[in-house]
């Protein structure tokens, strides 16, 4: 039996403004991986109904989550990018995994009891089911490795458990066919037709929480516009938030010991650190004994340093909407080749007739 090819995959959704937490946290590792991987990255449109399912503008956020893929430097012909919409085989697996999950697993994710808030019955089913369509995003490549942010490490362990259900539930079809791959789980090797993905998470800005509260991530639906800093945002608009960040009147430690109950500080530390691609404990070395009289400005030069021509390169692509459209396009039908490879697979376990 053969191992599972190495294969990145990842989603972002197109609501709101992409921010320093989805640059630091997910795409400037997504453009890392590509490297020495193959990998999709997707612009996940569908799970975007979930919170609202009537947008004004959903094309052009697509376009605009495309944008920012490519202005950070995701090469779209080494690699897959497209919108997820286009393929319907990731709707297709999601229906099969939502008759493989159970709702107490979907009940348990923090992520829907923070969204539908109080009044939960009256949250759109799809919102109950939306870590099904992301196992389902993943799993119809059989994707092994997925980058993304802490906040989604309860939806990829969810996703290994529909792995690994489905694996069991039909191990037998699956072995008739011939279509079990060995992996290693932990200390164990076992078989399987999906992989038990691996989060790629990590480094000193896998949470980047709000500049204005250090106990909140930061996040596109903070009211605050001071919370966050938009990957769309100019040079004087990134210094003057910076400027405004909250933080303790205290100095910055030279040991990451002691930046434990200063939440502010250390994320102002973890930024630098992400954006300067180095750790906490350096940048404390570099600063520990300096206020942040003298940090905050230095944070701001580099955040400026290495955004404004991320932004500058976002405004020319979305300036040609039929370039980007056919990036999305191409990545489609690249993508659902793949996607209906692996689906033609999971209707024989299953027993679906088809030609
Ligand atoms: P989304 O669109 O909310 O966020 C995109 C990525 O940004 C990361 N992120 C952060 N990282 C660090 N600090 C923050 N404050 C911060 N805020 C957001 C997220 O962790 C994410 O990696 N469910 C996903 C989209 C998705 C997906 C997938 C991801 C759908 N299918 C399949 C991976 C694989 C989401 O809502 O991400």
């Amino acid at each position: 039996m053969s191992a599972f090819k190495e294969l990145v995959f990842s989603g972002v959704q197109p609501t709101g403004n992409l921010h320093l937490g989805n640059y630091l946290g997910a795409i400037k590792k997504f453009v890392a991986l590509q490297e020495n991987n193959d990998c999709i990255y997707c612009v996940v449109d569908l799970h975007s109904l979930t919170a609202q399912l009537v947008h004004e503008d959903l094309k052009d956020q697509t376009r605009a989550i495309t944008a920012a893929f490519l202005a950070s430097g995701i090469d779209p012909r080494k690699h897959i990018v497209f919108n997820q919409s286009r393929v319907m085989q990731h709707a297709e697996l999601a229906w099969i995994f939502n008759c493989v999950a159970r709702i107490g697993w979907m009940n348990r994710m923090t992520q829907f009891k923070d969204k539908a808030g109080k009044d939960r019955e009256n949250a759109s089913l799809g919102l109950l089911a939306y870590p099904s369509l992301m196992a389902a995003d993943i799993l119809v490549y059989r994707a092994t490795h997925v980058p993304v942010g802490e906040d989604q490490k309860q939806h990829l362990e969810l996703t290994r458990d529909i792995a690994q259900k489905f694996n069991n539930d039909f191990s037998d079809r699956i072995r008739e066919l011939g279509l079990g791959v060995a992996m290693n789980v932990g200390d164990e090797t076992v078989h399987g037709f999906f992989p038990i993905t691996e989060p790629v998470i990590g480094g000193p800005a896998a949470r980047i929480m709000s500049l204005r509260d250090g106990s909140k991530k930061m996040s596109k639906s903070d009211p605050s516009d001071l919370s966050r800093i938009n990957l769309t945002d100019d040079a004087d608009t990134i210094s003057k938030k910076i400027k405004k960040a909250k933080t303790d009147p205290d100095a910055l430690p030279s040991e990451l010991d002691g930046l434990a109950k200063r939440p502010e500080a250390e994320n102002l530390v973890g930024i630098y650190a992400g954006l300067a691609e180095t750790s906490k404990e350096a940048v404390l070395r570099e600063f520990g004994g300096q206020q942040f009289s003298a940090f905050k400005p230095a944070l701001a030069d580099l955040a400026v340093e290495k955004l404004a021509p991320i932004a500058d390169e976002m405004r020319r692509i979305m300036a040609d909407t039929t370039h980007v459209d056919n990036v999305l396009k191409d990545g489609g039908q690249r993508a659902g080749a793949l996607a209906e490879q692996t689906m033609r697979s999971v209707r024989d376990i299953i027993g679906l007739l088809q030609d």
